[in-house]
């Protein structure tokens, strides 16, 4: 059954599963329609200005705050910020892709931390993961008080079931779930990705700057979910994410009972072929940023907590250009995925599933049979087609968890790729 979606970025969106569930005037009636009980969930602090603000009206069958205690699980591979147990250096990282599971896993118990920066009890930096299932949350529910998922599939689609409707995510498109919001995952096979768990600002649209009021990220692009509830006793387990440590607690009921809402702290889907790609038409080529999709601001002005960025299908057009990526040094730190077919900038050995990790003021560019070629080829118009990679970019370095530091994934000779780049330098 095809699912609808409500169109817009950072909306006060509106939506009820049953009509009449929606109060009308007010958000909190003496009594709310249909027996339902009102609840608030507050991403932003109550008072931050309103460009920012976001909060969701909930129109549930019982209150959330109806559970028993929580009780320590175990944590798996998911591992929380601040990261002090591997040692990281200045080395350049690549991964193979993760494998998918050799036994029964859903989504919680197969996520895997790469590593991450800054403290998630700070509501400072990001917990980078790869995900990886091939089994359904049925009677278990997942939500985070730690920070935002943002969720890029590499193999296979989700199913989302949130407390505010349901999302189909399929590679090629990204979802966002918001800090707070339970939700389980439904997969009809084995499925793979990456997640940016943002602890930081809620991710939102960057600037446009001169670039005017179109173009990057459209907001009509991203939709929401719809209003759908689950009802009914039956026995179910949700596991909460919370500082740093996984908790569960077994309620009577499916906390996915929310049936109606309104309001700006919701979950989002976006499909990343909706991205306007903007780029040279003369010679060189703006800095990656131009690829943003979402930021998450700090309270420095263009300094991002993250941002996630992609590099999709586009023309190269750029003349008298080397335009592969540049060699370059930043201070900021990239984590990239591949979600398919090639990047730019790497011939081979960066495959979709793997990852590569260059931390701040890492030196890196193009491996060098991708210079002999960039360097050498004839400058027509060239389509790059069917590629689509993406970077979380961090303002911090991006530690690792002891588990991503000693994965047999991790390519024991990567800096190789750079040891074919030879001197050319003549005297006139
Ligand atoms: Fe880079």
């Amino acid at each position: 059954m095809g699912l609808s979606y409500l169109s817009g970025f950072g909306n006060e969106h509106v939506s009820e599963a049953v009509e009449g569930a929606l109060p009308k005037g007010r958000n909190s009636p003496q009594q709310a329609p249909l027996g339902l009980y009102a609840e608030q969930i507050s991403g932003t602090a109550f008072t931050q200005p309103r460009a920012v603000n976001r909060r969701t009206w909930l129109y549930r069958i019982t209150p959330s705050a109806k559970h028993p205690p929580f009780r320590r699980v175990p944590d798996g591979l998911l591992r929380t910020a601040p990261f002090t147990n591997a040692v990281t250096g200045p080395n350049r990282l690549r991964w193979d892709p993760i494998a998918l599971p050799d036994a029964p896993t859903d989504f919680v118990d197969g996520l895997f931390t790469i590593g991450g920066n800054g403290d998630a009890l700070t509501h400072a930096g990001i917990g980078v993961h790869w995900y990886r299932a091939d089994t359904s949350m049925t009677d278990r529910y997942f939500v985070n008080a730690d920070g935002e998922f943002l969720i890029v599939p590499q193999l296979g689609d989700l199913h989302l079931h949130t407390e505010l409707g349901r999302l189909r995510v399929a590679p090629g498109e990204i979802a966002v779930v918001p800090r707070g919001i339970r939700f389980r995952v439904e997969v009809t096979g084995p499925v793979r990705g990456y997640i940016c768990e943002n602890y930081g600002a809620p991710f939102t649209l960057p600037e446009r700057g001169p670039i005017g009021s179109n173009g990057l990220a459209n907001e009509r692009d991203f939709l929401a979910p719809t209003a759908a509830y689950e009802e009914g006793a039956r026995d179910v387990q949700v596991v909460q994410k919370f500082g740093g440590t996984l908790w569960a607690a077994d309620y009577d009921h499916s906390p996915l009972d929310v049936v109606a809402w309104h309001g700006s702290h919701t979950p989002y889907k976006y499909d990343l072929a909706n991205f306007m790609a903007i780029g040279t038409i003369s010679h060189d080529h703006p800095d990656p940023s131009i690829f943003t999709v979402l930021t998450s601001p700090t309270d420095s002005p263009g300094l991002a907590n993250a941002d996630f960025v992609i590099f999709p299908p586009r023309w190269l057009v750029g003349e008298n250009t080397f335009r592969p990526p540049w060699y370059h040094r930043n201070i900021m730190s990239e984590f990239m995925g591949l979600v398919r077919g090639v990047y730019d900038a790497k011939a081979e050995g960066f495959l979709p599933g793997g990852a590569s990790l260059h931390n701040s003021f890492t030196s890196h560019g193009p491996d060098a049979d991708t210079y002999a070629r960039a360097s050498t080829a004839e400058l027509v118009p060239q389509k790059l087609d069917d590629t689509l990679a993406f970077m979380f970019e961090s303002r911090w370095i991006i530690r690792l968890t002891e588990h991503a530091a000693s994965s047999p994934t991790l390519q024991p000779d990567y800096d190789a790729v750079w040891n074919g780049l030879r001197p050319h330098f003549t005297r006139p």
